[in-house]
């Protein structure tokens, strides 16, 4: 969808507003894990979304493990010691700055979210953690961020970063902002970084898959948890110009998995794509 093309969720207006009455992206996941931080609009919208497909709580345990393998991957096989995690969400169970400080103490974190809720959890879990922040920003805005000097402060951008966008773009709804905020974000990173992203994922191909996508979308379409899944075509877009890290935009279960998989596989794990790449 274009910018041109105005759907009625456009007009939803995102993230910032505190409203305990209606689901939230961040609280969401964090009902989805397990969490205490959460509303019962919350877990009204995951009984709703595990009536449209199961396995929405398996699929969010696995992001984060996937999530955790290539944070892992990043501060111990290639020397990244400073990490922006974009749209970070609600803190859980292992969170960047934990996962990365456990292999480096000095590695510095910045999280950056709009959301009220998120930033008075994080600072609160911050306080005593001088190299981790986290910044009230709008991440659409990559130009105005990235020049601002309360991040400059904390991240060298002419230093590697490893830039983390985990399940966030598929909550900016339109295809154009979703793009231009990852490649506005890639244009500030210095050669040798590395952006690992997440996306709800439209096969876009009549399948059952496809067709578990679209009740999805359609769902929560008026919602403030609406979301946009995306196909490969377009998920592959936020990497250009960098070079993929194998095995390249995959399924989560997998990239780089930890061993045998335990658990069963869910319709939703066939519904996100996540894959990293490095800056030339
Ligand atoms: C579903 S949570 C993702 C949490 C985390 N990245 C993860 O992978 O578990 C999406 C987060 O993105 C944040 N977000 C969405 N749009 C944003 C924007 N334009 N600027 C800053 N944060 C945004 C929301 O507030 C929410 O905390």
């Amino acid at each position: 969808m274009s910018a041109a093309e105005s759907e009625p969720w456009d007009e939803y207006p995102r993230g910032a507003a505190l409203d305990f009455d209606a689901p939230n992206q961040a609280r969401l996941f964090d009902a989805l894990l397990g969490g205490r931080d959460n509303y019962a609009a919350d877990r009204e919208a995951v009984t709703k979304l595990s009536a449209l497909a199961p396995g929405a709580h398996q699929m969010t345990r696995d992001h984060r493990e996937w999530f955790s393998r290539a944070l892992r991957l990043l501060v111990t096989q290639r020397g990244v010691d400073q990490f922006i995690d974009l749209g970070s969400g609600l803190p859980t169970v292992d969170n960047t700055h934990q996962i990365v400080q456990r292999h480096n103490p000095d590695a510095k974190v910045v999280y950056i979210d709009n959301d009220p809720v998120v930033l008075a959890h994080g600072r609160a879990l911050l306080e005593e953690n001088d190299n981790t922040h986290i910044l009230d920003y709008d991440i659409t805005e990559p130009e105005f961020v990235t020049s601002d000097p309360d991040l400059r402060r904390r991240i060298n951008f002419d230093r590697p970063i490893g830039l983390m966008l985990c399940m966030v773009t598929g909550f900016l709804l339109d295809d154009v902002v979703a793009r231009a905020t990852v490649h506005g974000w890639v244009d500030a990173l210095a050669p040798g970084s590395y952006v690992v992203v997440s996306q709800q994922y439209d096969p876009a191909d009549g399948s059952h898959y496809a067709d578990i996508a679209h009740a999805l979308r359609d769902g929560f379409r008026n919602s403030k948890i609406a979301t946009a899944f995306r196909d490969r075509h377009e998920i592959e877009s936020y990497f250009k110009g960098l070079e993929m890290v194998e095995p390249g935009l995959s399924y989560l279960h997998e990239w780089w998995p930890d061993g045998p998989r335990m658990a069963k596989l869910n319709d939703l794990n066939f519904l996100i794509l996540g894959g990293m790449g490095r800056k030339p």
